[in-house]
């Protein structure tokens, strides 16, 4: 029998996750992928001192996007209750993350990483993880994971490198054989290679391969649903979320239809929840 795959004290029902997506894990997405069968599921960045409305009803992995400890303490006490996990973001290269030296670009800002590290695990009650990408200091970043976290996530490609270009999964391979916490691989995970990707790492995140997909989980667990995006705009109601991300989330499950071109014109154009299911019906 397999062993039960856990990270700290949290026990999981199998090794596939949804990746962390900022604008796109919304929480009626999530709850999609969780019933296709996701071992487990995350928020996208989030900074401690945003003001914006986080749904947690489904116990997600929250993920923090900071430089500072400004607020965090606070933030992890009034989340802690909620979550499953919380993940400290050292990946995201985009320009915010550029403008704020948030994300790949604390890599070499090792002293501030390992404060923001302490305050997270003095005052998380549940299983804490960072989620790095290749660079020259991500072994040091991988040793301060051991020390402070329970997993560790990584994406093997530079912050220069973005979404394209090749992943590195000998170096992956390299933090996986040098630490002895569990990692978490992230970069083109799909149905064709999870299973062997979770030969070498612990588990394993999906991203884009599930985008508007939530079913990929059902795939790989031989699970027996079937969502539509009817599926989604009931979840979204229920949540009452905005207009906007609903619109935004068809773009995406328009993604592998024939005649996508059109439909995301009509899509551009829909004023309402009743529009947008007629066009993906
Ligand atoms: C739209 C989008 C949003 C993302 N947002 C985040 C984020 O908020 N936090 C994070 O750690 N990674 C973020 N990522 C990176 C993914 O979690 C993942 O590491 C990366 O896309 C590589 O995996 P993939 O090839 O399966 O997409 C994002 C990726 C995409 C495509």
């Amino acid at each position: 029998m397999e062993k039960q795959a856990k990270i700290g004290n949290l026990k999981l029902k199998n090794r596939y996750f949804l990746a962390p997506m900022a604008g796109v894990n919304d929480i009626a997405f999530r709850e999609l992928c969780r019933k296709s069968g996701a071992g487990l599921v995350y928020t996208g960045m989030i900074n401690p001192l945003s003001k914006e409305e986080i749904h947690l009803e489904d116990r997600p992995v929250l993920q923090i996007f900071c430089s500072s400890e400004k607020g965090l303490k606070e933030f992890v006490e009034k989340y802690n209750d909620r979550v499953s996990l919380f993940d400290f973001n050292l990946g995201c290269p985009a320009k915010v993350a550029r403008e704020c030296g948030f994300g790949v670009f604390m890599h070499n800002k090792i002293e501030a990483v390992e404060k923001i590290l302490k305050i997270i695990r003095e005052n998380s009650k549940v299983p804490f993880s960072i989620k790095i990408r290749k660079s020259r200091n991500a072994m040091k970043l991988a040793k301060l994971a051991e020390k402070y976290c329970d997993a560790i996530a990584i994406h093997p490609r530079t912050g220069e490198q973005g979404y394209s270009g090749e992943a590195d999964i000998k170096f992956a391979e390299k933090i996986k054989r040098n630490i002895k916490i569990p990692v978490i691989y992230s970069g083109d995970v799909d149905e064709r290679n999870a299973d062997e990707l979770l030969k070498k790492f612990d588990f394993v995140m999906i991203g884009r391969k599930a985008l508007g997909n939530p079913n990929i989980f059902a795939n790989l667990t031989g699970n027996k649903t079937n969502f539509t995006f009817r599926d989604y705009i009931e979840t979204a109601k229920k949540y009452k979320l905005k207009f906007s991300q609903i619109k935004m989330q068809a773009m995406y499950f328009t993604k592998n239809v024939y005649g996508a071109g059109e439909m995301r014109e009509k899509l551009m154009r829909a004023k309402t929840i009743e529009e947008i299911g007629k066009i993906m019906s």
